[in-house]
């Protein structure tokens, strides 16, 4: 097939596709930009199925910017927490505040302004022009990326600047701008459904007869990336400490994952360590002094806990003191009860939920 040819049948084939497939989204009903920005602020790294509740929760809570704009960041992380990645939703509730302070409540219109708002890039600026305003931005996720490597076979890693821009240029000349709205929900969903990254059903695939990869066996060359993904190695040692019915919380501050959330006494250690060396440490000891021998009760529960560019090894303890003999100013003392009143982790609230705490 000439490549012209594939050029124009693209968007016809892949929109009618779309008709056929979709799945019935709440975001693929409105028209209403604050919805639609939310629905891709969370969409990013997650799952559809695991996004969906996090989206009806939020749009419950919170209906309108204003709303999301009054809110404390508490309650913005909790109603976050487990989908990760929490600076999204430090930057939703910024860019909120920017919209009624500088738009006076209602969602800019002006793809410039849009891409000024915090934490809106390309993609997110050219999701919510094309779904709410039908205008013809063309959409490059990672589905879009995988999607026009393989029928192109492009083999430009998708990871550098030149790929960016190789990708985004065939992506506007692919864009059907009387539909872009259509066409864009269209290859992203080809993308999630049809040519997913392992194992596609090609056989059955719409555009199989166009497809480089397909037609030259190399499905699994594409996309192609620059870089291998490094991942750092940290080890962390919690410490669930009961005083009576109560615990302590630290809440996270530092430019590090987590940021804003909260968490039990941390010593993070630079390899694993034995409970019998981490009470030996001067962080420990800073903690508790040596006036008393603090105890470990009930299991450690050990995890290895896996993010995009670190693996934490994470060890908690439980332990128990005796009233007020801890020196752990700066922390927030809290009751027991009230943990779950506090954003934290995915991997603190797994712990918690494992333990029945
Ligand atoms: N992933 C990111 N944006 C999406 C959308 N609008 N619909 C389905 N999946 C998505």
């Amino acid at each position: 097939m000439l490549s012209n040819n594939i050029l124009q049948s693209f968007s016809p084939i892949i929109t009618k596709w779309y008709e056929n497939n979709k799945r019935e989204l709440p975001w693929r009903e409105t028209t209403d930009p604050y919805k639609i920005w939310l629905s891709e602020i969370i969409l990013q790294q997650t799952r559809v199925n695991q996004g969906l509740n996090y989206y009806l929760r939020f749009i419950e809570r919170f209906p309108d910017v204003k709303a999301l704009a009054n809110a404390d960041e508490i309650e913005i992380l909790k109603l976050w927490q487990g989908l990760g990645y929490y600076s999204r939703a430090r930057n939703i509730h910024a860019a909120a505040r920017m919209i009624v302070e500088k738009h006076n409540g209602i969602f800019p219109t002006d793809h410039k302004d849009i891409l000024l708002l915090k934490g809106i890039g390309d993609y997110t600026a050219a999701a919510i022009t094309s779904f709410a305003y039908n205008e013809a931005y063309a959409v490059v996720d990672g589905n879009v990326f995988r999607v026009l490597a393989r029928i192109f076979g492009i083999d430009t890693p998708i990871d550098s600047v030149k790929g960016k821009k190789e990708f985004t240029l065939l992506a506007t000349d692919l864009l059907d701008k009387k539909q872009p709205s259509l066409h864009n929900q269209a290859i992203m969903e080809f993308g999630a459904l049809q040519c997913v990254p392992m194992s596609p059903a090609c056989g059955q695939c719409v555009l199989n007869n166009f497809c480089v990869a397909y037609l030259t066996d190399s499905i699994t060359d594409f996309p192609k990336k620059e870089q291998k993904l490094k991942q750092r190695e940290r080890f962390f040692n919690y410490l669930f400490i009961r005083e009576n019915n109560y615990t302590y919380l630290n809440k996270r501050t530092g430019k590090d994952v987590w940021h804003n959330l909260y968490e039990f006494p941390l010593i993070e250690t630079g390899k694993a360590v034995r409970w019998e060396e981490l009470v030996q440490m001067e962080q420990f000891k800073a903690l508790f002094g040596n006036q008393q021998a603090v105890e470990i009760t009930g299991n450690v529960y050990q995890v290895k806990h896996v993010l995009s560019h670190q693996i934490i090894h994470t060890s908690f303890y439980q332990i128990s003191v005796g009233a007020a003999s801890a020196n752990l100013k700066g922390y927030e003392r809290i009751e027991i009860g009230g943990l779950e009143d506090y954003p934290v982790s995915r991997l603190t609230e797994l712990f918690l939920q494992k333990n029945n705490i």
